[in-house]
């Protein structure tokens, strides 16, 4: 069975069942400034979800292309691809639950209008209740049924599990303390696929569960009921309608119908992974990470291409070249050239589920190519910059010899593994100038020291004290937009009072509401008013610049390194979240933040009070 025969079969069954085939949204929505893609199949219907009628009815159901760029970092495990496709049917205040979770049980497990899956390799979830909302008896009595039907006594503990709402309730923004007011959200009921043959691994616990990350449970599909909505005094409402929202991973289905617990050598990726191998001659087996990130990168920047995004240097284009040159790094990694072969390989092997592929394949060839024609020119002129540098400042020291390839592995300088080693002050220059990571300069083939480069950034970048991600959780009074453009600010006005101020200076607590940004660091003398001039002017040419903002999981040791310091550093995980605005500030935090700084639109720094002699705060407002 191909992807492109769940989908069918998928269609079919609901279609059987009254639903109405709709359309795959485009994966940049025209009339959505709340997100820079389409990430699940909700988002599309959420005015439907909020009551407005649907021109198709109230039974729907769909495949949906999806990308969730928070994934990026992900990439390179066997279960997790930054593109996707969801397949969805929607009860839009017709159906509920007892309709709903007997008919995916029966697509899931049916061998002739469904995937035929074997029961007992299916474990259910369902929304153990909090202080507000009731826990979802209804749904455990109704798996409790269904799995009779199958001959398996489904007890709760052992087959149907109870979780909180970290891990049973959805809505865009998570769990209903992170949901801003007028936000859809309602308790849900996943489907987990066990695969027999993958070992627990005690690296994430004592005992292996449904939600464990070890690989051996994975979630195949969601059914949200969609019932209720946010209020402004943070209670929930009932919508007035109750609606079925079912989001089913396509890739992950597909995974559970071949049994196996790596989507890479499913025969939807296994083809894309072969053209890679053939065109760097290697092979999966040693180099699973690489190849894997090149699939999902070129796959997703194929189809963030396709509906209309050109790679540059802000919102959906920033994505998509970050998507392109982080997989041609891992290319060039394992030498290889020329990109199109691989590109028609996954044209092909979508092109079944999406026609418009091979219509426009010349455009997403010409983006993809030129796009990495851009890439080769930043890095040669970064060789070239070094090959000069060298020339003139280390006369004594043997010329480089010419370029060797696309790599640009050098010859004179190299040391015996074939690096070349220069000074941590140029590979400083290579990042701030030519906006390459340190990790795309060492795949230029440069070496340096690694702990005088991480020294340099953390004088250029921000280190913050305080700004842990409980900390920031605190300061933020909801998660209105407002107060979330407001936590962004105090991200650039950190580094601008660090910046005007001195390094010695940090944050010692803030505070935000929609209405306002308050902020403590520590300093011992007034600022005065040219100083608070130039830091106000600093912040708002950090938002006219429109930098993306990213957060990335780091080790914590690593991101210690990097010099960003937290207060809370001791009870961090292995891995910390860390939040870079473009290349300018760097901080231990747990977010949200906004995706670009530009739509703060402007800053003003309203007041400053003495907190006392080494304490000062400073009030501000974000000007949107
Ligand atoms: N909205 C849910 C999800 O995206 C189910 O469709 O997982």
């Amino acid at each position: 069975m191909t992807a492109a025969d769940i989908v069918k079969k998928y269609i079919s069954f609901f279609e059987k069942r009254g639903h109405t085939r709709i359309v795959n949204s485009p994966l940049v929505l025209a009339n959505d400034p709340t997100t820079l893609f389409t990430s699940s199949g909700m988002q599309p219907l959420v005015p439907y979800l909020l009551g407005e009628q649907h021109p198709e009815g109230v039974r729907l159901v769909n495949v949906q292309n999806s990308f969730r760029a928070q994934d990026i970092d992900e990439i390179g495990d066997n279960r997790h691809t930054t593109f996707f496709r969801m397949l969805g049917n929607w009860s839009l205040g017709d159906y509920f639950k007892k309709e709903q979770l007997p008919w995916i049980f029966e697509f899931l497990t049916n061998k002739q209008e469904g995937l035929g899956l074997d029961p007992k390799r299916l474990y259910v979830t369902v929304f153990a209740g909090n202080d507000h909302i009731e826990k979802d008896t209804e749904s455990i009595e109704i798996w409790k049924q269904i799995f009779q039907t199958v001959e398996i006594d489904a007890k709760v503990g052992e087959r149907i599990f109870e979780y909180s709402v970290e891990k049973n309730w959805w809505s865009r923004s998570g769990p209903p303390d992170k949901m801003p007011a007028g936000e859809p959200g309602g308790p849900d009921s996943e489907v987990f696929y066990e695969f027999e043959q993958v070992e627990h691994d005690l690296a994430f616990g004592q005992k292996c569960h449904v939600n464990c990350d070890c690989g051996r449970f994975v979630e195949i599909c969601n059914s949200v009921f969609m019932q209720y909505q946010k209020q402004k005094d943070g209670s929930f409402k009932n919508l007035p309608k109750q609606n079925v929202d079912f989001g089913g991973g396509l890739e992950r289905m597909l995974l559970a119908v071949e049994d196996t617990p790596d989507v890479f050598t499913t025969n939807l990726f296994q083809p894309i992974i072969e053209s890679i191998e053939q065109a760097t001659n290697t092979d999966y087996k040693n180099h699973a990470k690489e190849l894997r990130i090149i699939a999902d990168h070129f796959t997703s920047a194929v189809f963030i291409a396709k509906d209309g995004v050109f790679p540059s240097n802000k919102e959906q284009g920033y994505i998509l070249r970050r998507l392109i040159r982080r997989g041609l790094d891992n290319w060039y990694a394992l030498h290889g050239t020329n990109i199109e072969p691989v590109l028609q390989v996954i044209v092909r092997q979508y092109q079944e589920t999406d026609p418009s592929l091979a219509e426009k394949y010349e455009h997403i060839k010409d983006i993809l190519l030129e796009e990495e024609q851009k890439y080769k020119r930043t890095r040669t002129e970064a060789q070239k910059f070094i090959e000069k540098k060298y020339k003139h400042s280390h006369p004594e020291a043997p010329a480089i010899g010419s370029q060797k390839d696309s790599i640009g592995r050098q010859g004179d300088l190299q040391n015996d593994k074939g690096a070349t080693e220069i000074s941590s002050d140029d590979a400083f220059i290579l990042y701030t100038t030519h906006g390459l990571s340190p990790s795309q300069i060492k795949n230029l083939g440069y070496i340096f020291n690694d702990q005088e480069f991480a020294e340099k950034m953390k004088s250029h970048q921000d280190i913050s004290r305080n700004a842990s991600a409980g900390k920031f959780k605190g300061g933020l009074a909801d998660h209105e937009e407002k107060t979330i453009m407001g936590h962004t600010a105090t991200h650039l006005l950190h580094q601008a009072l660090r910046d005007v101020l001195g390094d010695h200076v940090h944050q010692t607590g803030s505070n935000i509401t929609t209405e306002r940004v308050r902020f403590d660091f520590n300093y011992d003398q007034k600022p005065t008013d040219e100083q608070i001039k130039k830091i106000t002017a600093i912040v708002n040419e950090k938002i006219k610049e429109n930098l993306p903002v990213h957060f990335e999981m780091i080790e914590t040791a690593k991101a210690k390194d990097m010099g960003a310091i937290g207060l809370f550093m001791d009870t961090y995980g292995e891995k910390s979240k860390i939040y870079f605005i473009g290349d300018y500030s760097t901080e231990f935090c747990g977010g949200p933040h906004v995706d670009f700084t530009g739509v703060l639109k402007s800053f003003t720094i309203i007041k400053q009070e003495n907190l006392g002699q080494t304490q000062k705060r400073i009030y501000g407002k974000v000007n949107a």
